[in-house]
C-alpha cells in the first residue's frame, strides 16, 4: 500500500457532517478509498451489491486490467506464463511470490507430487454417491471430507502446517476429480503416478485402465497444463472471495476449499464452459445464429450468450485468445478437421463482435468460450469441465487463503446490509391471527 497523503471527502447532506478518508494507492489499478472509519465517524455504511466497487483486501497475487484485457500473476503476463512456464512453476509463483530456482522448483515438485495419493479410506466415500452424481458434487463432498483426515497439521497459524495443507490440496484435488469421473463410468480408480508431470498424471488418472499401458499424448498434456495455468487464479472472484470469507473465520483449509468449489459450480462462474457447449448444441447450425442472438437481445427472454461478457473484462479476455490457439492445436493433433461446434463458435464470435448490442456493452469472449470445445475434443465429458477448473483454481484459492492468513490486518469477513424488511413489531399468537 502506498503513501496516502491523498484523501476523499464525503459529505452527508442530511446531517451536514463530513469526513476525510484516506485514498490508498496500489502498484497498479485504481486507488481505493479506505472507508473503515466511515461508520464510526458518520454512522453510515456503503451499499455495493455484488461488490463491483469494493476492494475486500490487499493482495500481491493477481492483477487484472479489465479495460485493457491484461492479466498478471505476480506481475508476469499470462501470455508469457502460458507460453513458457508449467502449471507447477506457476503454482510455486502464486504461492510464494517469485519464480523458483531450479533447486526450489524440483523440491516443490517433489513436495506436491508426493501428496497425490488419497487416504485409502477416502475411497469408500465415493461409494456413497449415486453413479450419476455431478463430479462437482463429489468434489465438494470429498474435498470437504479431507478435513477429517489430516489431524497432524490442523494449526492454520503454523506456516509449516499451512505449507503441507497447500501441497495436499494441490496434489489431491486432481486425484479426487479423476476418481469422480472413473466412479461415474464404473472403471477402477487409477492410482497417481508421480513419475509423470502434474498434467500428464491427471490425464493418466482420467483415461488409463489397469489392463493396458497408457501413453500420454505430449500435445494434449501441454494443452492440459496450459488450461490449468490459465485458470490458476483470477483475483477476488466469487469462489476466491468465498474461500477467503470462509477462511477468515479460522475454518479448516480443506473445508474452505470445499466452499470455493461450491461457489465455482454455478453457471455464471465456473459452470460457463459447460453452458457454452449446451448453447452451441442448442443452436445447432450457423443458420440459426440470428434467431438465437435475437433471443439474447430480448430483455424478456433471460437468454445470455454464454462465454461472453465478464464482470471485470470489458475487452477481450486475454485467456480467451490463448484458448482459441490451443483449441486449434488440440483439434489438429487429434486429426479433427471439421468440428461443427467449433465452426459454429467461430461464426457466433464473429457476428457478436460486430453487433452493436455486444459492442456497446463491451461484451467479448471470455476464457470459457473455447475451453469447452477443447475439453470435449480431449475426451472430457461436459460434466467434468467445472471440475477441471477447480483442479487448477485450487492453486489460486490456496495462495489467496495463505496470503490472508499471513496478513496481520486479517479479520473475520462480515458485510453489512441495507435493511428493507418490516420494522419492529409484536408477535401475534397463532390463535389470534386471521
Ligand atoms: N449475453 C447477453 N447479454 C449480456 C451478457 C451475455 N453473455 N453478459 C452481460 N450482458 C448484458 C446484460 O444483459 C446487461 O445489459 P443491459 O445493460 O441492457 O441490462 C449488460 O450486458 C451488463 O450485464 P451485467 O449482468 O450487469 O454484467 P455482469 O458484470 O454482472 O455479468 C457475467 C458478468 C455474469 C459474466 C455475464 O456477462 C454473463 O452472465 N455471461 C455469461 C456467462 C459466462 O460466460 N460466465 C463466465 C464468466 S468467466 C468465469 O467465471 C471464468
Amino acid at each position: 500500500m502506498g503513501e496516502n497523503t491523498d484523501v476523499a471527502t464525503i459529505h452527508l447532506s442530511n446531517t451536514n457532517q463530513s469526513v476525510s478518508l484516506p485514498l490508498l494507492h496500489g502498484t497498479l489499478g485504481p486507488a481505493v478509498i479506505d472507508i473503515r472509519k466511515l461508520y464510526g465517524e458518520l454512522g453510515v455504511f456503503t451499499y455495493d451489491p455484488g461488490y463491483g466497487a469494493t476492494a475486500s483486501c490487499e493482495s500481491k497475487i493477481t492483477y487484472i486490467d479489465g479495460d485493457e484485457g491484461v492479466l498478471l500473476y505476480r506481475g508476469y503476463p499470462i501470455e508469457q506464463l502460458a507460453e513458457h512456464s508449467t502449471f507447477l512453476e506457476v503454482a510455486y509463483l502464486l504461492l510464494n511470490g517469485e519464480l523458483p530456482s531450479r533447486a526450489e522448483y524440483e523440491e516443490f515438485e517433489r513436495g506436491v507430487m508426493r501428496h497425490t495419493m488419497l487416504h485409502e479410506q477416502l475411497r469408500s466415500f465415493f461409494n456413497g454417491f449415486r453413479r450419476d452424481a455431478h463430479p462437482m458434487a463429489v468434489l465438494c463432498g470429498v474435498v470437504g471430507a479431507l478435513s477429517a483426515f489430516y489431524h497432524d497439521s490442523p494449526d492454520i497459524n503454523n506456516p509449516e502446517h499451512r505449507r503441507i495443507s497447500a501441497f495436499r490440496l494441490i496434489a489431491k484435488v486432481p486425484t479426487i476429480a479423476a476418481w469422480a469421473y472413473k466412479y461415474s463410468i464404473g472403471q477402477p480408480f487409477m492410482y497417481p503416478r508421480n513419475d509423470l508431470s502434474f498434467a500428464e498424471n491427471f490425464l493418466y488418472m482420467m483415461y488409463a485402465v489397469p489392463p493396458e499401458p497408457y501413453h500420454v499424448n505430449p500435445v494434449l498434456a501441454r494443452a492440459m497444463d496450459r488450461i490449468f495455468i490459465l485458470h490458476a487464479d483470477h483475483e477476488q472472484n466469487a469462489s476466491t472471495s468465498t474461500v477467503r470469507l470462509a477462511g477468515s473465520t479460522g475454518a479448516n483449509p480443506f473445508a474452505c476449499i470445499a466452499a470455493g468449489i461450491a461457489s465455482l459450480w454455478g453457471p455464471a462462474h465456473g459452470g460457463a464452459n459447460e453452458a457454452v457447449l449446451k448453447m452451441l448444441e442448442e443452436i445447432g447450425h450457423v443458420d440459426r445464429i440470428p434467431e438465437f442472438l435475437a433471443k439474447v437481445k430480448d430483455k424478456n427472454s433471460n437468454v445470455r450468450l454464454m462465454g461472453f461478457g465478464h464482470r471485470v473484462y470489458k475487452n477481450y479476455d486475454p485467456r480467451a485468445k490463448i484458448m482459441q490457439r490451443t483449441c486449434h492445436e488440440v483439434l489438429n493433433e487429434l486429426g479433427i478437421k471439421d468440428d461443427p461446434l467449433l465452426d459454429l463458435a467461430v461464426e457466433l464470435e464473429r457476428i457478436a463482435l460486430n453487433d452493436d448490442y455486444f459492442i456497446s456493452r463491451k461484451l467479448y469472449p471470455n476464457v470459457d468460450f473455447y475451453s469447452g470445445i477443447i475439453l470435449r475434443a480431449m475426451g472430457f465429458p461436459v460434466s467434468m469441465f467445472t471440475a477441471l477448473f477447480a483442479v487448477a483454481r485450487t492453486v489460486g484459492w490456496v495462495s489467496q487463503w495463505k496470503e490472508m492468513m499471513e496478513d496481520p490486518a486479517q479479520r473475520i469477513g462480515r458485510p453489512r446490509q441495507l435493511y428493507i424488511g418490516a420494522p419492529r413489531r409484536d408477535y401475534v399468537p397463532l390463535s389470534a391471527r386471521s
